[in-house]
């Protein structure tokens, strides 16, 4: 099996799975607990609270471990808008979110907008990206928090998130990025990038699923949203998961020193592959701004083939791709991404999201075009068909 899904998941990395199997088979303790069962657990989790801060520039004791990327982006917007509410006067009530966010911002803030929050909506350029003017035009004295995503999980465009939150400040609002897809694949740095919250998940980076952190600077006010325990400085209660987390501080650590060696070469892959795909099958459209992107990411359109046949197609030749996100999978609706960048429903439900990663070789990105040449002119030969058919009738 080949796998080109990796903005989807990623494989466990063999030596992030064996820095948790101590804490699965031997360090049982609740890192709550004071004797040396309990202390073993606590110093894996702080071993790994500094190996995800290094990741991303920041400091440990604004790391708060969560559940995944999309309870870390529903905490941010849930936490920072309810202690706005208490906290300013008068109070700040709106949110800013892109028309491009993951599920997990999009869906929190329209349910904050049916709680009585005002949520603006940004859209984005053909291309995929927010203009910085379109937010200055709409942030205002009212606005709480600014969400923008740093890199798109769809099309993989990288958006100019130091300009959107320096535009954001000077509002007085704070600004959060879900970087879930960025981390691992560019360099992450709060600092430079300024914003005040940001999201992570370790299942995107080689590491275990159902963990992730919301990094939030120390003067950000924060609402928990889960209650009951001192736990992650009282920000998210409950056992932590202990091995979860050590597998995401091991993935992180590797993360970081993989990176110089990992983006070119799987971003020269992913060049070979568009490349490919021009030269063998006709009228082949790309999604997304050609420069500011992540560089395993490619999302093409191929008009006239069903998207979710070529990916079963794809699939008996043991191919793993995707049509749109993930989290939209199972539903035939076209990829609100893609929506938002003005691509015809058409188009978008006949477009296949490409995402390499660490173990993918130039062979199998030779396979896959090999493999989709004649499943794309099987597909469009019989959508001709019915269509002169239709015609007929
Ligand atoms: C951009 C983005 N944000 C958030 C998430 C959700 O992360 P998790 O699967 O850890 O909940 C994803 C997962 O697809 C994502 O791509």
């Amino acid at each position: 099996m080949i796998y080109l899904d990796h903005n989807a998941t990623t494989p466990l990395d063999p030596a992030v799975l064996e820095a948790m199997l101590p804490y699965l088979r031997e360090h049982h303790g609740n890192p709550s607990s004071v004797h040396a069962a309990g202390q073993a657990a606590r110093r894996g989790i702080d071993r790994a609270r500094r190996q995800v801060a290094e990741l991303v520039g920041a400091s440990e004791s604004e790391v708060t471990f969560t559940s995944g990327g999309s309870e870390a982006d529903n905490l941010a917007l849930a936490g920072v808008m309810q202690a706005a509410v208490a906290a300013s006067e008068p109070a700040r009530r709106e949110l800013i979110v892109s028309r491009i966010e993951h599920p997990a911002v999009l869906e929190h803030a329209a349910a904050l907008e049916a709680r009585g929050f005002v949520v603006r909506r940004l859209e984005v350029t053909a291309a995929g990206l927010v203009d910085p003017e379109a937010l200055r035009a709409l942030v205002c004295e009212q606005t709480a928090l600014v969400s923008v995503m740093l890199a798109n999980n769809d099309v993989g465009t990288l958006q100019p998130v130091a300009e959107l939150a320096s535009i954001a400040h000077a509002r007085g609002a704070r600004f959060h990025t879900d970087a879930v897809q960025a981390a691992g694949k560019v360099a992450v740095d709060m600092g430079a990038l300024g914003v005040d919250l940001l999201s992570l998940s370790a299942h995107k980076i080689y590491g275990p699923k159902g963990v992730g952190a919301l990094v939030l600077r120390r003067d950000v006010a924060l609402e928990p949203q889960v209650r009951g325990g001192a736990q992650e400085m009282r920000r998210r209660a409950g056992t932590e998961n202990v091995a979860g987390i050590v597998g995401f501080g091991a993935a992180a650590e590797l993360a970081r020193a993989r990176l110089g060696e990992d983006a070119p070469r799987v971003a020269a892959l992913r060049d070979r592959l568009e490349q490919l795909l021009a030269e063998r099958i006709p009228s082949v459209t790309f999604h997304g701004d050609r420069q500011r992107r992540l560089g395993n990411t490619a999302s093409c359109g191929f008009a006239g083939a069903a998207g979710e046949a070529l990916v079963m197609n794809l699939d008996l030749g043991g191919y793993c791709v995707s049509v749109g996100s993930a989290c939209a999978s199972g539903k035939r609706e076209a990829s609100h991404v893609l929506q938002a960048m003005g691509v015809s429903d058409e188009l978008a439900l006949s477009t296949l999201r490409f995402s390499l990663g660490r173990q993918t070789s130039a062979a199998d990105v030779e396979g896959v075009v090999e493999a989709l040449v004649p499943v794309v002119a099987r597909l469009r030969e019989a959508s001709a068909r019915a269509g002169d058919r239709r015609a007929a009738s």
